[in-house]
């Protein structure tokens, strides 16, 4: 049995995305698992090396999870070619100059969504990496939750009919961090759109593949934006200007006629099955996906209802869906993905999930804005 080491260069770590869901729940867990077993002969074994650019962050955290490799001298590990793989996760704005520097090293490439916060800077960076033949993704891990999955087994069953419309619902409350027991629960700059922040940008990139992989193509847009609470307070306990948007309100037509309606909000009190959900309601049946459950009503049970506000509700409309049952193991829908992107690295196995789908995302969201800002419906041009 051969285990194969596959160095990774994991940038901007230290964050929120990069310690809980890439190294923690993902490249950790791997090793954890004593690597990738690929068959009787092989298993794919994750060498990570933690890079930023604070020396104590990193070695704390390098030690929290028992990894060997840190560095703060980037360079210095992509001139290293024993490192096959650049992941970047550090702030939006910064990615293209890793980018940059990571395809000037050979390395393949994956990085968070959004790739950039503009369609020419996402296009760029994919164009970049194709051009230079070097593997790319983007983190779509939406894709791998239990609840949306299901929702595709029902799908792919036929459970639904004909899919009439749907019904996207996202958010919850995010404290301003006035309340001193109610801290702040996300980074400020996602607050600050001069720091790439904006409940569209960061959104409208999980809707794009979201809504194009499990409802259809998205062809135009009709978006209106909200900056709703235009005050908190940052990571060193000083009051600043909101300047993004925190609230988006869009409806996306779809290119076989379905529309799809989402509502995304940072202020909002959650009364309902998860922070996102999204009902689709087709001519057989209805589902509420959400991000670990969904919940359906088939055509044949969906009680009569009748409207008469003049006394409480004879139906409890509640009970009238039934779960779907796990089925199967549902893994970290992050590690999912990123076992994909080693297999395809290291074993050439498709990977649809590249840079040009991340600048999909990053399409929409610029479009959104500008639907915003000019008032009208906007339409999604092809490209690549
Ligand atoms: N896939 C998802 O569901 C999801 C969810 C949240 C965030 N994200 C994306 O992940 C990325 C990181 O978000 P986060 O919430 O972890 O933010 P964060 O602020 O917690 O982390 C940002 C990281 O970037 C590093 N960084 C900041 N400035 C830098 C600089 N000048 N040079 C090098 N590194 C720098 C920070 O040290 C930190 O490690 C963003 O692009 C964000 O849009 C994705």
């Amino acid at each position: 049995m051969e285990i194969k080491k596959i160095g990774i260069i994991m940038n901007g770590v230290t964050g929120r995305m990069g310690t809980n869901q890439h190294l923690e729940r993902s490249i950790h867990a791997i090793m954890q698992e004593g690597g990738m077993k690929i068959n009787d002969d092989l298993t794919l074994m994750p060498d990570p090396i933690l890079t930023g650019r604070n020396e104590n962050k990193l070695k704390a955290l390098a030690a929290k999870y028992g990894i060997e490799k840190y560095t703060t001298d980037l360079q210095s590990v992509l001139d290293d070619s024993y490192y096959k793989i650049f992941f970047d996760s550090s702030g939006t704005q910064y990615r293209k100059k890793f980018v940059e520097m990571a395809v000037k090293a050979g390395k393949a490439i994956y990085c968070e969504k959004p790739t950039a916060i503009t369609t020419e800077e996402a296009l760029y960076l994919y164009e970049l990496c194709n051009k230079a033949g070097l593997k790319n993704g983007v983190v779509q891990d939406k894709l791998w939750l239990p609840g949306l999955r299901k929702f595709q087994m029902l799908k792919e069953q036929g459970f639904f009919g004909k899919i009439l419309s749907i019904k996207g619902d996202f958010g919850y409350w995010v404290y301003e961090g006035h309340v001193e027991d109610q801290p702040v629960q996300r980074p400020s700059w996602n607050y600050r759109s001069e720091d790439g922040g904006g409940m569209v940008i960061d959104m409208h990139c999980h809707w794009r593949y979201v809504i194009d992989n499990l409802f259809g193509e998205v062809k135009s847009v009709s978006c209106r934006t909200a900056t709703i609470i235009d005050e908190r307070v940052n990571e060193q306990g000083r009051a600043y200007d909101c300047t993004a948007d925190d609230t988006a309100y869009a409806t996306f037509e779809l290119a076989n006629g379905v529309h799809c309606q989402f509502v995304s909000s940072w202020n909002t009190r959650v009364r309902k099955d998860d922070l996102l959900t999204i009902q689709v309601d087709g001519t057989q049946g209805s589902a509420v996906v959400g991000l670990r459950k969904c919940l359906v009503q088939p055509h044949s049970v969906t009680p009569k209802a009748i409207w008469n506000p003049d006394i409480d509700s004879p139906i409890n409309y509640l009970d009238a869906w039934h779960e779907v049952p796990d089925a199967t193991f549902y893994d970290n829908a992050f590690k999912i993905q990123w076992e994909k992107f080693i297999r395809h690295v290291e074993l050439d196995e498709p990977f649809r999930w590249s840079l040009l789908e991340g600048a999909k995302g990053v399409q929409l969201a610029e479009i959104s804005l500008e639907s915003h800002d000019d008032k009208c419906w906007k339409d999604i041009p092809e490209l690549g």
